[in-house]
């Protein structure tokens, strides 16, 4: 099934095929990811790393895609907000505790622990770089080790590198330093070429590096970005690959470049869908979150948000205005416009809608029917039931191929207590029945449009509770006579 997921599973296939060939040299790889810092910028008291782009939180895309280079070891520096980033990560790496921040060095310095008798190369990365690829990484990696350097810089070239560290070459173009923004000279400041905040390194070379660096900076912190230049002033080889997308390498320290770094992740998301045989409509007011997956010929009208852990399956019609949060869809169902499937399923050629709710774990059996401005909460409607316009199951379990009048509803909650309602196969609700729970309707049985059911009703039978009907025959000479005596028209 084609999915979206920002490790782009085509190309993780393709590096480990790679890799299998034995085309890319297999030596100890260690990552780390920094992400203890305070986020200042982002003015939140959400700790950065766990701002969502397309839903999921910013740590989640740097692990999943640093996971497809199948690391020996993977470790998180925490620090702000670390309780919560820990859970976030969960067992997918180790972390290490950053107690204060003193700068980017001094994090790294926090993750030797994690590096012990290691003696590979050291691929770090910063929690706010969401966006950057696999192959992206590869070739960093590639580069770093066909050269044989102590360490390779990951950079790009930016129209506005305004905020990010320069890249200070020497006339031959080798490397010199990285230059923070807020220590560049007038003319440091007219570089384009930035660092990404993505390296390489060897091991020992980190350690010795770390070991030198100094405060001395507008900050008064320990830069990583310093041990570039003294590796190189210690005669080290250090090499540098830039890469052509700026955007897929933006660091996101504020709200307007998350926004930003939204609009490209949901682009990516999008184009991958549809080159995978999905038809979206109108794909810019499409929404479809990270990790979301979509059958092939399956139709998605504009509008849409696919949202959480949703899985929708093949040649499906989503018309416009739908909304699926975590929901699973199977094939061929249809659902038609502005309706909302919250946490439940909708199995293989239903239908749902307009105007419809399904939620709490609720689902949708093969080939049901739910009409338009419907609700189901916590309920599950057998296969080939049907469940008409303006009704509501709260609490429900159908069998097979039961009917539920339009208007007919569940009074599951007494106000203190949810009460379960069971309806057996080949029921018949008819119209406007009040179901008060808790309550058997059995199989095969009917109730009258309107009734109100209160007690069980047996298989096969018929439950009718609703007054004898009354006619009054002159009933509209009298209201005439009426209006005429007060001398209305
Ligand atoms: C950093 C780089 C800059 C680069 C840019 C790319 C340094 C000194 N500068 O700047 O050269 O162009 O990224 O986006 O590295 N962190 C900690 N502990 C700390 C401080 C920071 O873990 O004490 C983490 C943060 O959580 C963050 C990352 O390090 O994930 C980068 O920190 P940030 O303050 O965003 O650095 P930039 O100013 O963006
Ligand atoms: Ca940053």
């Amino acid at each position: 099934m084609p999915h979206n997921d920002p490790g782009h599973p085509g190309a993780i296939a393709a590096v480990l095929h790679r890799r299998a060939q034995g085309e890319i040299a297999v030596s100890a790889l260690a990552v780390v990811v920094l992400a203890a810092g305070e986020g200042k910028r982002m003015k939140s008291d959400l700790p950065k790393p766990l701002h969502p782009v397309c839903g999921r939180p910013m740590i989640d895309h740097v692990l999943s895609t640093l996971s497809s280079l199948q690391p020996d070891r993977i470790a998180v520096v925490v620090g702000v907000g670390a309780d919560r980033v820990c859970d976030a990560i969960g067992d997918r790496a180790r972390t290490c505790e950053q107690p204060e921040q003193r700068g980017t060095g001094h994090a790294t310095l926090c993750a030797l622990p994690a590096l012990e008798g290691f003696a590979g190369d050291v691929l770090i990365t910063y929690a706010d770089i969401p966006l950057v690829t696999v192959e992206t990484l590869q070739a960093l990696l590639d580069r770093h080790r066909a050269e044989g350097a102590a360490a390779t810089v990951l950079t790009t070239v930016v129209g506005d590198p305004t905020g990010y560290g320069r890249m200070v070459r020497d006339d031959s173009a080798a490397v010199c330093a990285v230059v923070e923004h807020r220590d560049a000279s007038p003319e440091q400041l007219g570089i384009c070429e930035i660092n990404t905040g993505i390296y390489v390194f060897q091991a020992d070379a980190l350690r010795r590096a770390l070991q030198e660096l100094t405060p001395e900076n507008d900050q008064g912190e320990l830069y990583l970005t310093d041990g570039i230049g003294i590796l190189v002033r210690a005669g080290q080889k250090v090499a540098a690959v830039a890469t052509a997308d700026p955007a897929e390498v933006m660091g996101i320290n504020n709200r307007v470049q998350l926004a930003e770094a939204e609009g490209i992740a949901r682009d990516r998301i999008r184009r991958t869908l549809m080159l995978d045989g999905v038809t979206l409509i109108d794909p810019s007011s499409t929404f479809v979150d990270a990790g979301v997956t979509v059958g092939r010929d399956t139709v998605i009208g504009p509008g849409c948000h696919l949202l959480g852990a949703t899985t929708i399956g093949c040649c499906c019609e989503i018309r416009g205005h739908v909304t699926l949060r975590s929901a699973t869809i199977g094939d061929g169902v249809l659902l038609r416009d502005h309706t909302l499937i919250e946490d439940s399923a909708v199995r293989d050629e239903a239908q749902v809608g307009p105007f419809s709710l399904v939620r709490g774990n609720s689902d949708v059996g093969r080939g049901c029917k739910v009409g338009s401005s419907a609700e189901m909460n916590r309920s599950r409607l057998g296969d080939g039931s049907k469940m008409q316009h303006f009704s509501y199951l709260g609490d429900a379990t159908t069998g097979l191929d039961v009917n539920i009048g339009a208007g007919a509803i569940t009074c599951n909650y007494d106000g203190i207590d949810k009460h379960p309602t069971k309806i057996e196969d080949g029921a018949f609700v008819g119209s406007d029945t009040i179901m008060i729970a808790p309550l058997t309707i059995g199989a095969g049985a009917y109730t009258a449009a309107g009734s109100v059911i209160s007690k069980d009703v047996p298989a096969e039978s018929l439950a009718i509770e609703r007054g004898e009907q009354r006619i009054i025959e002159d009933w509209a000479e009298r209201v005439r006579r009426r209006r005429e005596e007060r001398g209305l028209a």
